[in-house]
């Protein structure tokens, strides 16, 4: 598994992001597109992206009856980007249903990886609001294993969880781990968070990092500073 840095482009706008992007002149970072920029620019801007040589992570988390994101999944399929995904909450029908729609006619499709429970989702709200009782690291365990049955290949988690994961479902199972803040960095709203060379260390496949680099003086600098630390 090629160790990589993704950053995470949260903006608001093409232009933003275009502008962000233009800086980089040397290199063609890995970018996550999420939902802020997908809704607000459509598929012209992946395509865009995609013109210009980056790989994209396209993070938009389907969640739907199975035959539903089976659709959808074969509508981004053509967007050619490399990895998509979708909540293990779904159910396993429902990830089957993804893989199968995610993949093309000449069998290649992009890496498809699922999220466990949201980092923003802690024991008390898993208890109140979704009426799951179990400790919440077994179930993100529980819902990496289920992806994993259902094909898939990784799951979106903590880097702190990284290790266990592999542990527990294999070293080619992927994580891809957001929470990346730099030692001496700002953690702004991230809680639990690790350094690059620390993520590197547990074993994380791909770090997602935003604000870190997108709000950094100089962008560059701080992404090659990642990829140093993360990368080696
Ligand atoms: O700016 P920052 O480095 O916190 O950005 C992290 C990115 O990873 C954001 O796009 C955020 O939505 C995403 N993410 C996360 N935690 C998760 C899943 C995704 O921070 N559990």
């Amino acid at each position: 598994m090629g160790k990589d840095v993704i950053i995470a482009c949260d903006f608001a706008s093409a232009q933003d992001t275009f502008a962000f992007l233009d800086r980089f002149t040397s290199v063609k970072p890995f970018v996550k597109i999420g939902m802020e920029l997908f809704y607000a620019e459509g598929p012209a801007i992946v395509r865009e992206i995609k013109r210009r040589r980056h790989r994209i992570f396209l993070d938009l988390k389907l969640h739907d009856i199975p035959n539903t994101v089976q659709k959808a999944m074969t509508v981004l399929s053509k967007l050619d980007v490399d990895i998509c995904n979708l909540h293990a909450a779904g159910t396993r029908r429902m990830m089957e249903a993804a893989l199968a729609g995610l993949t093309r006619p000449d069998g290649t499709r992009p890496l498809l990886i699922a999220v466990t429970q949201l980092t923003s989702t802690d024991q008390e709200s898993m208890e109140n609001d979704l009426l799951i009782h179990e400790p919440i690291d077994q179930v993100v365990m529980h819902y990496a294993a289920t992806a994993k049955a259902a094909g898939l290949d990784g799951v979106v988690c903590s880097p702190l969880e990284a290790g266990k994961v592999h542990e527990q479902l294999g070293a080619d199972f992927i994580t891809v781990t957001p929470g990346v803040r730099f030692a001496d960095g700002d953690t702004g709203d991230q809680k639990r968070v690790t350094t690059p060379a620390k993520a590197k260390e547990i074993g994380s496949d791909y770090i997602v990092v935003g604000r870190p680099i997108t709000a950094a003086a100089d962008p560059v600098a701080a992404y090659e500073r990642c990829v140093r630390e993360f990368v080696g």
